[in-house]
């Protein structure tokens, strides 16, 4: 699928897509506490999203069971919410969540702590957090993709972490994923060039340990190969002529 350019109404519509997701995303990390399941936080996530009259996108997404993504711990990526996982004072918890808002995606993810973590930890995630906003400066109109794909990677690189490979940002529009697929390591290209217009949702996953990871038998759980633990931090983007404007983040 061809990379798109959004008109003016399109970029409306994918700000009101973003705007409300940057939203549940504030709602539901609030509501984080020891003693809840997983589950639990799809079910506030699910009601949340369509509270905004939007429909959660995760949902039935290649047979995927839930509406929001739950990852505990060294759980990277697309974890299953379960009834059974219950949340521990001292773990971490990536929540990710995409949103159709009038035929328009946004998607986003965050890394919470569930009551008090370690200072080990709490440097994970917001060196994860960090990065996005490492790589989205060089996400204006004239650059090249990978510009942003070695921004992450340079900073990343600096802590000593693991650059998870095997998934990747995307663009995003009328789909939730769109060309062009963006990663968070070092390339050896240029990649495509910016344009005005391109809308992206940047999305590193960074391991505490090494970057390997396997699937779970679920076929669906992403999990650091160590079982240290892993943080995401993603928002969807517009690129203007300059600064990027992030749609998913309120
Ligand atoms: N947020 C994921 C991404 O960025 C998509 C999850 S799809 C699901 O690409 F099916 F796992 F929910
Ligand atoms: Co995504």
């Amino acid at each position: 699928m061809a990379v798109t350019i959004k008109s003016a109404r399109e970029i409306e519509l994918m700000k009101d897509a973003g705007k409300i997701l940057g939203e549940v995303h504030n709602r539901l990390a609030e509501q984080i506490v020891p003693g809840m399941s997983t589950k639990d936080i799809d079910v506030i996530g699910d009601k949340l999203i369509r509270s905004y009259q939007c429909i959660p996108s995760f949902l039935h997404y290649n047979g995927y069971p839930a509406s929001i993504c739950v990852s505990v711990n060294e759980e990277v990526v697309h974890g299953i919410p379960k009834k059974s996982r219950i949340l521990q004072d001292g773990d971490i918890v990536s929540l990710d969540a995409g949103v159709i808002y009038k035929g328009y995606h946004s998607d986003a993810a965050r890394t919470v702590a569930v009551g008090t973590i370690t200072p080990e930890t709490e440097k994970l995630i917001e060196v994860t957090r960090q990065s996005f906003f490492e790589g989205i400066k060089m996400a204006v109109a004239g650059n090249h993709l990978y510009d942003i794909s070695n921004a992450i990677d340079a900073y990343v690189s600096t802590f000593g972490y693991g650059i998870v490979r095997e998934l990747v940002g995307h663009g995003i529009g009328t789909h939730l994923h769109e060309d062009p697929q963006i990663p968070n390591f070092a390339q050896k290209r240029r990649g495509l060039r910016l344009e005005a217009g391109m809308t992206l949702a940047v999305e590193p996953m960074i391991n505490m340990g090494r970057a390997d990871v396997e699937f779970l038998d679920d076929d669906w759980t992403v999990v650091a190969a160590d079982g240290l633990p892993s943080a995401h931090y993603e928002n969807t983007i517009l690129i203007t002529e300059g600064e990027p404007v992030i749609l998913s983040l309120v």
